[in-house]
């Protein structure tokens, strides 16, 4: 029997996170700074608050767009911490995680060859939806402006088919994130013409240089935000992301919203409400945590020998392979990880952009990176004593 199936989904990839993963997964005593998760737990408050809505048999379907009181408290937030406005009533959704606000956004804006400008390196999750809707990616290739994203690059990209820019920003996986000017800059660039900025700032909860800024609050016309609380308050697993956009928009997103997934869990809703609430500055002491992570760990790749652009946000550095490694970023992954026992996802993971680089990820306890730096110092030394007792030969 032959069933023919989608050409495109065909010709999408899994992931390149994945695909390493499990090519490492037998190594045993590996550390991991794989991880594009928050370590810390969710927070206690919001746990109860979810066990309280389980027993209070808020189990059934909410509307569509999410429970009103969740919606008020999204709009609140953002409101609150970037003086972001919007109607809780037509500008918000509430979705399965980011990934399907980015999923829903995409396919109620693209039509068969418009053009998506995307930073490169950069989150496989966008560029799998582009191709599915017959749209075409066009890269901007970051790796010459310290990992951001530039009016000058947005300008060379741009063609009369280009229906929208995705934005991400603090970035994965570079952590690289875009000051208050910068966004102005692009802003600037974009206003007026028919081309919508999809801004996913999905980390913008975890700054440490300095405070985020919306690009909506220049473009709110168009503008859509994709936020959520998957790594601001360690929900990963509860699938809640936060869509804001305007009213004209969002209505039509919502009819691809509604027949995908109608809502999202109303358990998980009801902790987002705690989250969103009682616990809106959660994120606080996990990103203190973070950046004393990061400030360590920039010091001994640094020493290392790896070219480090310090990142702003986030919890991922993408750090140069030093030039003297004479493998591809994926081979020198595997070589890392079978010698020295430390994980790393090769950069091309994040397009072919992001060969010659790595990723790690903070996002575990100061043990393990103290432990996983020592690891790869010494994967250096033992490497170079290798080549100059070759040379002796
Ligand atoms: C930049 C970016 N956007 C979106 C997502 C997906 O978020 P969610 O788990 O809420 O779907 C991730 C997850 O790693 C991400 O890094």
């Amino acid at each position: 029997m032959q069933i023919n199936l989608s050409p495109k989904v065909q010709s999408i990839q899994i992931s390149g996170i994945r695909q390493f993963m499990s090519e490492i997964a037998s190594i045993k005593d590996c550390l991991s700074f794989t991880i594009g998760q928050p370590d810390f737990p969710t927070p206690d408050h919001v746990r109860e608050a979810a066990k309280d809505a389980i027993d209070a048999q808020f189990t059934s379907y909410t509307v569509n767009a999410g429970d009103l009181r969740l919606r008020e408290a999204a709009v609140k937030f953002v409101e609150e911490k970037y003086g972001l406005n919007y109607n809780p009533n037509s500008e918000v959704i509430i979705t399965v995680g980011a990934s399907q606000a980015i999923d829903a956004t995409l396919r109620t804006l693209l039509e068969a060859d418009d053009e998506v400008l995307l930073p490169v390196p950069i989150y496989p999750g966008y560029e799998p939806i582009i191709i599915q809707c017959g749209a075409k990616p066009v890269y901007m290739d970051t790796t010459k402006t310290q990992f951001k994203v530039t009016p000058e690059l947005i300008k060379g990209a741009m063609t009369k088919k280009t229906k929208c820019i995705i934005l991400p920003y603090p970035s994965n996986p570079t952590g690289v994130t875009l000051s208050e000017e910068e966004v102005h800059a692009i802003a600037e660039v974009v206003k007026d013409r028919s081309i919508m900025v999809i801004a996913d700032e999905i980390y913008s909860e975890l700054t440490y240089d300095q405070e985020h800024t919306s690009i909506a609050t220049y473009l709110p016309d168009q503008t859509v935000v994709i936020n959520g609380l998957s790594k601001s308050h360690s929900m990963t697993g509860w699938r809640i992301g936060l869509l804001f956009g305007p009213t004209w928009l969002l209505r039509e997103v919502l009819k691809v919203h509604q027949y995908t997934v109608s809502c999202a869990s109303s358990i998980s809703q009801a902790a987002a409400l705690q989250a969103l609430t009682v616990g809106k500055n959660d994120a606080l002491p996990m990103r203190d945590a973070y950046k004393e992570r990061r400030n360590y760990m920039q010091l001994r790749l640094e020493q290392i020998g790896f070219e480090v652009i310090k990142p702003g946000g986030a919890f991922y550095f993408f750090v140069k392979i030093p030039t003297h490694v004479d493998l591809s970023s994926y081979d020198f992954c595997i070589d890392v990880a079978h010698k020295a026992k430390v994980a790393m996802i090769p950069g091309s993971a994040f397009s072919t952009y992001g060969e010659g680089y790595v990723r790690l990820s903070y996002a575990c306890s100061m043990e393990t990176i103290e432990e996983g730096m020592d690891r790869i110092e010494g994967y250096f030394q033992i490497n170079e004593r290798k080549s100059f007792e070759g040379s002796k030969l």
